[in-house]
């Protein structure tokens, strides 16, 4: 039985599909092409979606457009076989998924519009709110793994208590969990600081994916109060950039002292901290920013004064309520 190996950094896919937040619209889709050509290869080759990415008439899209670009990836192809492209999913347990067929059945219809499933993960625990609902939907997701639909498993948004639980389950049943996701920057320690997530995961061999790691892109350093995005990143950014000055000028200063950008040295904060960040990018031009967070590392005292200003952030961002303790 092998176990995935995920690269150190991918590449999420939400912002595809999705006009509610982030404005999408099908006039994006050759520049995404080239944003997953470019991250293909250079060794990015880790693309997280969802089966709930897409909204309205688009549900679904974010599955279908990296299902497209993949196989057109691998017909001109070029550099990387199509055996090192990770497409992660992640299966939602919507209140009418309750068996484990319907954990198949969801797969299923993912894998249609992907082509195929490297990595599925349950999206997220429903602990909070109907704590048995999900074993059915963990042992489906363990069926498809068994059944060698899936080259592997995970899940996201599950705190340490949860994911124990899980990791038991899945290791009666001899299944490696190949990765956990959460919310993770220096605008949301929370799951690794508090929770002490890294510590456990390291402990039960799961990788750790940090998910927003530019905290919706709060991180760049392009948006101020006198330029916020539209819709309701707006209202985040409005709430949570006054109190996040000082880091954000932290940030700033260890860039230019580096000749990075904000963005790399939020990114390269993250590896620092032995996760796999899954920066979302819209266009070539980001993907190729974010790219350069790869190939070095800050140092110890840099990744300190970023945990210190971090620490003293008066408002971060708000967590998934789903996240699970
Ligand atoms: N498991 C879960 O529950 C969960 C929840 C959320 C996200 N995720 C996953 O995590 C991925 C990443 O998180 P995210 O997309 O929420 O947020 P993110 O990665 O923190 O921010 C991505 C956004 O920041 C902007 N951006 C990215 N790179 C940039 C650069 N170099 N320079 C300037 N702007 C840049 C872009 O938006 P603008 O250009 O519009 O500013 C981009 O869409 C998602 O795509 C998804 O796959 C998972």
């Amino acid at each position: 039985m092998t176990t995935l190996t995920l690269p150190p950094m991918g590449c999420g896919t939400w912002a595809w599909g999705n006009r509610l937040l982030w404005d999408y619209d099908d006039s994006m889709d050759r520049g995404l092409q080239q944003v997953f050509n470019l991250c293909v290869d250079n060794g990015v080759t880790l693309f997280d979606t969802g089966d709930s990415y897409g909204t309205g008439k688009l549900s679904g899209r974010s599955e279908s457009l990296l299902g497209q670009f993949t196989q057109r990836y691998c017909e001109t192809a070029v550099k990387v076989q199509r055996t090192e492209i990770c497409l992660a999913t992640k299966l939602a347990p919507y209140p009418w998924r309750l068996s484990r067929g319907s954990m198949i059945a969801a797969a299923e219809a993912s894998a249609e519009r992907l082509g195929r499933i490297d990595l599925a993960q349950m999206h997220w625990s429903t602990a909070n709110y109907f704590p048995w609902q999900e074993w059915p939907l963990l042992d489906g997701l363990m069926d498809l793994y068994e059944a060698g639909k899936v080259r592997g498993v995970g899940v996201s948004n599950y705190g340490p208590k949860r994911l124990r639980r899980v990791h038991r389950r899945f290791a009666e049943r001899g299944i490696p969990l190949v990765s956990l996701q959460v919310q993770y920057s220096l605008l949301s320690t929370y799951p690794v600081t508090e929770l002490g997530l890294k510590e456990v995961c390291d402990e039960l061999g799961i990788q750790l994916i940090a998910y927003s790691p530019l905290a919706l892109g709060l991180l760049t350093g392009k948006y101020s109060d006198e330029k916020t995005p539209s819709g309701l990143r707006g209202v985040v950014c409005r709430q949570i950039l006054p109190g996040a000055r000082s880091l954000l000028d932290c940030l700033g200063a260890i860039a230019q002292s580096r000749e990075k950008t904000p963005a790399q040295v939020a990114l390269n904060w993250c590896m620092a901290k032995g996760t796999i960040p899954i920066p979302g990018a819209k266009t070539l031009e980001q993907a190729q920013q974010n790219l350069g967070a790869l190939g070095w590392m800050l140092e110890s005292g840099e990744v300190e004064e970023l945990d210190r200003e971090a620490a003293k952030v008066k408002k971060p961002m708000v967590q998934n309520i789903f996240q699970s303790r």
